[in-house]
């Protein structure tokens, strides 16, 4: 049996946005309704943690209402032929929902917190679970396990290594504005196909296969030109 040719997407808000999930930078996202830095950056976070935990304890509560959608499937049902690895800037849990078995969380995730006084000690919480700056897990003040603006991304250097490894690599659902995330596309070897799914794609370097439909449109032709060399 020879080896799947390995999968690697790389997703941003565009694949939950028709899950009803908010986009940051389209037209009416969170980055319109909410100040960044004051939200989701390390001195927001020391001026005003009270506002940051709320912020994402209201994240949370929208995210327990939401569902995984056919893009987050899709890239499920492709396990079958593929070796999947899916590297996403998204905190939402809608890939894990969705089935897929290798999802590495740039950014954090929200369904965990984490110690203030101890960065490798995670607990896992629910969809309505507040969290104020005074709620104490397990003897540690928590924080929410979201990489804040000014600070590293740990998960970088692994990211870049399965970008390395991909024999196809898909982009989706990302304006490309954030990095180190944006810049994972220079690991991706050269002469491997690389696709881009955004109904607004940013630019890209030539040769990059775009596909200017929402998510679940862009994910169900992406599956079909793969699935056409494949079967
Ligand atoms: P953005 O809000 O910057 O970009 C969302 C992208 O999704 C845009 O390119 C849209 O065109 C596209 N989009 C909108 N609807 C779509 C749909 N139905 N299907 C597919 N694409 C769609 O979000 P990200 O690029 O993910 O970080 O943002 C990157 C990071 O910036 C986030 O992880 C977050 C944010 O600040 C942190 O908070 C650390």
């Amino acid at each position: 049996m020879t080896a799947k040719p390995r999968l690697v997407i790389s997703s941003g808000a565009g694949i939950s946005a028709e899950s009803g999930i908010s986009t940051f930078r389209d037209a009416g996202g969170l980055w319109e309704q909410y100040p960044v830095m004051d939200v989701a950056s390390a001195d927001g976070f020391a001026r005003n943690p009270a506002l940051v935990h709320r912020f994402y304890n209201e994240r949370r509560a929208d995210l327990g209402k939401a569902r995984p959608n056919r893009a987050h499937e899709i890239l499920h049902e492709l396990e079958e032929d593929f070796d999947v690895y899916v590297i996403t800037q998204n905190v939402d849990d809608l890939h894990e929902r969705a089935g897929s078995t290798k999802v590495l969380h740039l950014h954090g995730e929200l369904m965990k917190v984490r110690a203030v006084d101890n960065p490798s000690l995670l607990f896992p919480v629910g969809y309505d679970t507040c969290t104020t700056p005074d709620t104490v897990i397990e003897g540690h003040k928590v924080r929410p396990h979201i990489v804040f603006f000014q600070e590293a991304v740990p998960m970088f250097e692994p990211a870049t290594e399965i970008a390395g490894s991909a024999d196809i690599f898909v982009i989706v659902g990302t304006s490309l504005a954030v990095y180190p995330a944006a810049g994972l596309l220079h690991y991706v070897r050269a002469g491997v196909p690389v696709y881009y799914i955004d109904p607004r794609p940013s630019p890209v370097p030539a040769g990059v296969t775009v596909i200017p439909l929402p998510a679940t449109e862009g994910m169900a032709e992406l599956a079909r030109i793969l699935l056409k060399d494949r079967r």
